[in-house]
């Protein structure tokens, strides 16, 4: 053990044998019983608590012949476990329930865990896309009835929210995080937070949030999953934690760490990431699981020869549970009695497991979440997909409207074309809980639905795009490259008003495991544009994503365009809202569109470096020879069938002390015909401070309903938290001039500043 390790030892030890001797009359009855639990067990007994394994065999009938599978069964029985994920079902967690009830020497329930990632079964839109709403009610909503689901399915965990920054559309997991910016993910963690574990944990319709992954896991290098991450102390404290603070401090019950490694140290056995700032600086008092045998990898990372040093290294660290690995289960014993690990170190891990066991209320009724009426009730209730439906709608993003050839009239003689156009199963999206194949309403079938007059609307596939047929498979279709449906399409679409044109994504080309090097229109989708278009002018491109896209043509050259994400269950009915007016869009993108992958890294809180680029045809600038350096929709961008005009921007004072605040203040009109939601925006900068700050920073948002003709003020309130950032002396405000910004996207603001003193 190196000398850090031993100091941070050293001081947990003190700390435990402090608290120890704590008067048991002032302690929380949750931890009195903790306690008193944790006495009767045996330290094989507390080790295994700290194991959550896989469920994967039918545990109503008979112990299946497979070896692995017979003896993780047994060991449920002999106390050797305390959590599984992937068991679902009232009925199967009640009979897994009673294994570890029945049969263990304590009895002590199994924690119940399941990547509840976008809902459970009503699929609510993929997190990229709910986060475009900037509806913190709207993406609250859509956790809980997640939870509800979830809960009424005997789960008692979710892994989620994923609260990974990234500035990255390569990496195939920014489709379940909020993209690139701290403030909006921590407003977002916050609500979905919330959401999950409502007001009351032990209460039948919550479940425990999980925040992952501990952490920088979004700055993979080159997008690539599971790849190194080396980011600075700077970008980690200002960029990458912010979301996990505010999650833990709206209370999050559990934290996941991650697979990457941070700066040379794996985050599954990295103390300074664990001990030091989680347990430490932030106090957290919840459990931390590891990510899938994500303790095995510390190996492969090469910093442990053994499986039995990897479990050493990651219980050190503050690993409470290990997730599939057998780490800890195989090898802790040995560790503590060779006096390698410390059982002080067991027991914190325990009390934090048993806690949240208590906490769900699993001590005073364990089969509690195994209601067979309830699920029946819950699970895809009508209340729930109306739900959905909503949530979608405000998830999508008008990204282009040229003479505002949107909204349609039902009147029209429609083509509706592309591979995503009647794909029932791609809106689920990757991570779809228990999502049922092919169940999300289509955006044929969505239109259809909206239109009197069926006839007016046709439909040609023109191309496919099948891309892994289960979430684990991945398969590129020979067809996809096949441009043989095109000529159809196009007479089609000569013969039409109005094509409706849906490109993108299928819905297993991202989440885990599915990083591209290209992020364009994959197989002959750009070929299948481009004959549209020339066939007829009025198309209307519908993408369908997980991820932002480069589409440099399909933006200079159609003139309308829908960001329409994987929105769930209710996707064609949402998206027919909006294509017919009957919903007006007010979505804005989580994360800049690059025009070209060659810009990623692209985000808008980026650097203004000695040279930033202001004349485009000077060589000696920081930017490109070919092409522009902005991208091609910006963070915080999106239209709407109105217009909003911002303007009287002011500040109730222009100097600011450090114990006092100012009202900024914008005038938001809605100019427009047609009433309108908008989000403002706010923005600061700091212009000079002693460490180089970024050109802009979100700092606020606000969602207002505006009726044509309406104006409205809106203030946010600006104090020294606003305006501080983390840098080599830990967080501070410095004085000095802030410009202030406000507009509906992240480039056209208006602008004020204030000095802070
Ligand atoms: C690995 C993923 O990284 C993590 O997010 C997920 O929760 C676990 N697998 C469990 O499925």
């Amino acid at each position: 053990m190196n000398i850090r390790n031993q100091i941070i030892l050293l001081f947990l030890l003190t700390v435990f044998s402090c608290n120890s001797n704590v008067e048991k009359k002032g302690m929380d009855p949750v931890d009195l019983k903790v306690e008193a639990l944790l006495e009767k067990m045996t330290l094989q007994e507390k080790i295994g608590q700290m194991n959550q394994y896989n469920g994967f065999w039918d545990i109503t009938g008979p112990p299946p012949e497979d070896g692995t599978a017979k003896d993780k069964y047994q060991q449920i029985k002999d106390g050797k476990v305390g959590s599984m994920l992937n068991i679902l079902g009232a009925k199967n967690t009640r009979e897994m329930q009673k294994l570890a009830v029945d049969n263990s020497r304590l009895g002590i329930p199994l924690l119940f865990a399941y990547d509840v990632i976008h809902g459970y079964k009503t699929i609510m839109p993929i997190p990229l896309g709910e986060s475009a709403s900037w509806d913190l009610e709207a993406i609250e909503l859509s956790a809980r009835i997640a939870g509800r689901e979830s809960a009424a399915a005997g789960i008692h965990w979710t892994f989620a929210p994923m609260v990974d920054v990234s500035r990255d559309a390569r990496w195939g997991r920014v489709m379940e995080g909020s993209g690139e910016d701290p403030f909006l993910s921590s407003a977002i963690a916050v609500a979905r937070v919330k959401g999950f574990q409502g007001e009351d944990l032990s209460s039948v319709n919550t479940i425990a949030a999980c925040l992952k992954h501990f952490a920088a896991y979004g700055f993979s290098e080159s997008g690539r999953d599971y790849n190194t991450v080396d980011i600075s102390e700077i970008t980690l404290r200002n960029i990458v934690l912010p979301p996990f603070k505010a999650g833990i401090d709206a209370g999050a019950a559990t934290v996941m760490n991650s697979f990457n490694e941070l700066n040379g140290i794996p985050a599954t056995s990295n103390s300074y990431l664990q001990r030091d700032i989680l347990k430490g600086e932030w106090d957290y008092s919840g459990l931390v699981v590891s990510d899938w045998n994500s303790i095995g990898e510390i190996v492969n990372h090469g910093q442990a020869a053994t499986l039995k040093d990897a479990a050493r290294l990651s219980v050190i660290a503050g690993s409470d549970m290990d997730m599939e690995a057998s780490a800890y289960v195989n090898h802790l014993a040995d560790l503590v009695v060779s006096g390698e690990v410390d059982e002080k170190l067991i027991d914190d891990a325990v009390r934090r497991i048993l806690r949240l066991k208590y906490n769900l209320g699993l001590f005073d009724d364990p089969y509690k979440y195994c209601n067979e009426e309830l699920e029946k009730n819950e699970i895809l209730s009508k209340e729930n997909l109306e739900a959905s439906r909503d949530i979608a709608r405000k998830s999508i993003v008008l990204l282009k409207n040229e003479s505002n050839i949107l909204p349609l009239s039902k009147n029209k003689k429609i083509a509706v074309i592309g591979p995503l156009a009647d794909d029932k199963d791609s809106p689920i999206g990757s991570w779809r809980g228990q999502g049922v194949t092919n169940s999300a309403v289509s955006l044929l079938e969505g239109i259809r639905k909206a239109v009197d007059n069926k006839s007016n609307i046709s439909y040609a596939k023109g191309c496919d795009l099948v891309i892994g047929e289960t979430s684990f498979i991945y398969e590129l279709n020979i067809n996809q490259n096949d441009p043989t449906g095109i000529s159809e399409a196009v007479q089609l679409a000569e013969t039409s008003d109005v094509v409706i044109l849906v490109l993108g994504e299928n819905g297993f080309q991202t989440g885990e495991g599915r990083s591209q090097a290209d992020i364009g229109l994959a197989g002959v989708q750009e070929e299948l544009m481009k004959a549209i278009v020339k066939a007829n002018s009025n198309t209307i491109l519908v993408l369908m994503n997980g991820r932002p896209l480069a589409i440099p043509w399909a933006a200079e050259n159609i003139p309308a365009i829908v960001e329409a994400w994987h929105l769930g269950s209710e996707a064609g009915n949402a998206i027919a809202d909006v294509l017919f007016g009957d919903y007006n869009p007010s979505g804005k993108l989580p994360v800049s569109f690059p025009r070209h992958e060659g810009q990623i890294p692209i985000y808008y809180n980026h650097k203004n470096t000695g040279r930033p680029s202001t004349a485009p045809n000077m060589v000696f600038w920081s930017h490109y020879t070919d092409m522009e350096n902005s991208p091609l929709f910006p963070f915080g961008y999106g239209l709407s069938y109105t217009q909003f005009e911002y303007s009287n921007i002011s500040v109730d004072a222009t100097t600011l002390d450090k114990n006092g605040s100012i009202k900024l203040n914008v005038d938001v009109k809605n100019i427009g015909e047609t009433d309108g939601d908008e989000i403002v925006q706010f923005y600061i900068q700091d212009v000079v401070s002693s460490i180089t700050r970024p050109i802009k920073e979100l700092k606020g948002f606000e969602k207002i309903s505006l009726k044509s003709g309406e104006t409205k003020t809106v203030s946010f309130t600006i104090d020294k938290e606003t305006l501080q950032y983390y840098g080599y002396n830990g967080w501070e405000t410095e004085s000095g001039e802030f410009k202030l910004f406000i507009g509906g996207n992240s480039v056209d603001l208006l602008e004020t500043s204030i000095v802070f003193k």
